[in-house]
């Protein structure tokens, strides 16, 4: 028989069988569809590493995922304050499920639509930390709040709360709120103090309204670096909100919720007198950004979380001297710095400034370095928005994907 028609008989036989699939030795890897084809009824049909997926993509490692929100939870327990856990770090109805069955007492969201995302998903009691101002916004709040009564939104001035009021009177509903007290960035939040109780008297008044407590967060704290530098502002910064705590206090308004804090000051803010609960957010999966603050141990690392959260890449060129080029790029990566780091690897560093492209850098003495087709494990700059870009999470656990996430409030920033 030619060549040819054994070529074509090979081709034939191959592209009609479902089974068959063309996988270069080099590369070895499956497309998302097919691997979630092997993912039935909530487990994996076949062993598929990570290595294998098809690349960019998003993996979290469970190991160090449960890891992280036993530490938080275990933390957060004996320090006699709740968790909260923030949803707009991982938009994952999974991940939040995993945080509340730990023991958190309700996720917070920042956007109503990714409040909408968790409730559609079954996660119920959602504290919305950003004030809503537009009247479609408003509409979908008060719309979420008659379908889920655990739902909590924030407001921050007198003008807001009777938008909200007249909103949630025109709908024949009561809706819970919270004051947010501004720590002194000026990002959100109203003046701690006299300013403060006035909009909870208001709250307290207005009809369609129940005043639940206040929030109090403070992005500009979190990633001070050194501990002792992060605790002294941290509880400086708060100290006009435990003011508002105690006017709210004495003038007869809850303070059921006093709710602030995130990562970097998990430890801290149970020192912070009348908070209730931690808002934390990034430590499910840690980042680059996060690893450079220090701890409380090691002034250098934070090393009280993993980091759970990868890319994985592969290297399209590696032709030139010094580097080689992957397909992991801003589109990918993001361009938040610090840039990834290339995971269990020393003396190489990565950019993904290329839209589609990401550079590895050989410095002095690199552990190892890549040809075209490898494979590359990255960990994140910063996880919020890296997580934003992916329809899905791929769960590993050793070097196997166990389940698929999909990352349900992805996109959900209106
Ligand atoms: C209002 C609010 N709460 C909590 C968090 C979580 O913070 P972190 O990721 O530092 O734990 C954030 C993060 O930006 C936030 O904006």
């Amino acid at each position: 028989m030619p060549d040819t028609a054994m070529t074509r008989r090979r081709f034939l036989q191959t592209s009609t069988s479902a089974a068959a699939l063309w996988i270069p030795a080099s590369v070895n890897s499956y497309t998302h569809q097919e691997i979630q084809d092997l993912y039935v009824d909530g487990s994996m049909q076949a062993n598929v590493s990570k290595w294998e997926l098809d690349t960019p993509s998003l993996c979290v490692d469970l190991d160090a995922l449960e890891a992280n929100i036993a530490t938080m939870q275990d933390t957060l327990t004996r320090n006699d304050i709740a968790s909260r856990p923030h949803g707009k770090t991982h938009k994952s109805p999974t991940i939040a499920r995993m945080q509340l069955d730990a023991g958190a007492i309700g996720i917070c969201a920042a956007k109503v639509s990714e409040a909408e995302a968790m409730f559609q998903h079954g996660i119920d009691a959602v504290l919305m930390t950003t004030t809503n101002v537009t009247a479609t916004k408003i509409r979908r709040a008060m719309n979420l709040r008659h379908a889920n009564p655990q739902f909590i939104q924030a407001t921050d001035s007198e003008q807001n709360a009777r938008l909200l009021s007249e909103a949630a009177v025109s709908m024949g509903i009561t809706a819970d709120v919270v004051v947010d007290v501004d720590p002194g960035g000026h990002r959100t939040g109203i003046t701690p103090g006299q300013p403060a109780l006035a909009l909870g008297q208001l709250i307290d008044q207005l009809p369609g309204l129940t005043l639940r407590g206040l929030l109090c967060y403070d992005g500009g704290s979190q990633h001070v670096k050194g501990f002792a530098a992060r605790r002294e502002q941290t509880l400086e910064r708060l100290l006009g909100a435990t003011d508002t705590f105690d006017l709210f206090n004495s003038s007869g308004l809850s303070t059921e919720i006093f709710s602030g804090g995130g990562t970097g000051s998990y430890n801290i803010d149970h020192e912070t007198r009348g908070l209730t609960d931690v808002q934390v957010g990034s430590y499910v999966f840690m980042d680059a950004q996060y690893m450079d603050i220090g701890g409380a141990d090691n002034d250098e690392l934070y090393a009280d979380f993993v980091p759970s959260l990868t890319i994985m890449t592969t290297v399209l060129n590696d032709q030139y001297p010094g580097r080689c080029t992957t397909d992991a790029g801003a589109k990918a990566c993001t361009i938040n710095r610090p840039w990834p780091r290339v995971k269990g690897e020393i003396g190489m560093s990565y950019t993904s400034g290329s839209d589609e492209f990401g550079t590895l850098r050989y410095e002095e003495e690199p552990s190892r370095t890549y040809k075209v087709g490898d494979k590359i494990e990255l960990i994140v700059s910063h996880c919020d928005p890296v997580v934003n870009l992916y329809n899905n999470l791929y769960a590993v656990r050793g070097e196997r994907v166990e389940a698929i996430w999909p990352i349900a409030a992805r996109g959900m920033s209106t």
